[in-house]
């Protein structure tokens, strides 16, 4: 598979994320998902699962299968699990991915964005790694350890805090830092005469938090550092995972996607809304979804009844990123 082309070619972009292959419903699952098209590309936007020869299972086979894929890392990627052989940290351990990626043909993002020149192209597509730096706080919250703070005397923190190490840097939120001014960079110097379909694991806007059952769970979902990228540059679509909310939303008239498969109990209750999971979404060419767009889709600032409905929903469900003290 070549690092990046430009040829003309049919097929669909789609993307999946929060796969979770730990879950033997979920492997299965994931080892169902086939292309359309030989053209057909995959995007695997993060939380594959937590350990490396798994994660290496799920590329390999995929690269099979798809014409392009593309891997950004999720936080259970950046995991140092008690039960993975492989014990390296922080920026190692995405370094060592990174480069495993790499053998297979899987582009990631430290690889030329690809540019997705079938329908509903041209646009580049733009695999990232943006993670979280605790300012989605709370109101009246103004540090990051005021919110951890918070966060411990509610019991609802994310199970990072004991797995995800963010070495060498001192805390994640440095290492944020570092990603928002590498990615910044970068996006900065693309063709502005194509759009990028922005990818990241973590939401960049913070507006889909909005919605989940733990608000203070959002310190862990993002940067407040990238809520304009959608607009700064221009994006045809942005795809996220994380949440396990999957649902279309319009932010400033660009869409955002929420591609995740999620756990399976929670598979059970979107199921039982009338929401099953149905693979990979498509993101190019865009075909609106009237049921699912309906449901959780609103253009232009997020809080309709739609969203409201959706928010009871997620109240009930339990996402990953809400569940408990250490889902
Ligand atoms: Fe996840
Ligand atoms: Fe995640």
């Amino acid at each position: 598979m070549a690092p990046a082309d430009s040829s003309a070619h049919s097929g669909r972009l789609m993307a999946v994320s929060d796969v979770h292959v730990g879950y033997a419903e979920n492997r299965q699952l994931v080892e169902g998902i086939e292309a359309h098209s030989p053209d057909d590309w995959l995007i695997l936007a993060g939380d594959v699962g937590e350990i490396a020869a798994d994660i290496l299972a799920i590329w390999r086979l995929m690269t099979r299968r798809f014409a392009k894929v593309l891997w950004v890392p999720g936080n259970h990627e950046l995991w140092t699990a008690k039960q993975d052989p492989l014990r390296l940290r922080g920026e190692a351990r995405y370094r060592y991915l990174v480069e495993a990626a790499r053998d297979l043909g899987v582009l990631t993002p430290e690889d030329p964005y690809p540019v997705w020149s079938g329908e509903g192209g041209p646009a580049v597509v733009t695999p990232l790694f943006v993670p979280y730096d605790y300012s989605f706080r709370p109101a009246g919250v103004a540090t990051r350890d005021e919110a951890l703070a918070l966060a411990h005397r509610t019991g609802v923190v994310c199970t990072d805090e004991w797995l995800l190490h963010s070495d060498p840097y001192p805390h994640v939120d440095d290492w944020c830092r570092a990603r928002v001014d590498y990615t910044a960079r970068r996006l900065a110097a693309l063709d502005p005469a194509i759009p990028p379909v922005l990818v990241n694991h973590w939401p960049l806007v913070r507006q889909p938090t909005d919605i989940l059952r733990y608000p203070v769970f959002a310190l862990w979902c993002g940067t407040t550092a990238t809520a304009d990228w959608h607009l700064r540059f221009r994006a045809a679509a942005a795809v996220y995972g994380h949440l396990h909310i999957p649902r279309t939303t319009w932010y400033d008239d660009v869409r955002f996607e929420e591609v995740s498969m999620g756990y399976p109990r929670e598979r059970v209750a979107w199921e039982a809304h009338g929401w099953p999971f149905a693979g990979p979404r498509q993101i190019l060419p865009y075909v609106p979804r009237p049921g699912r767009a309906q449901a959780g889709g609103q253009r232009a600032g997020g809080s309709s009844a739609g969203g409201t409905s959706r928010a009871a929903v997620s109240g009930t469900v339990s996402p990953d990123t809400g569940a408990a003290a250490r889902s």
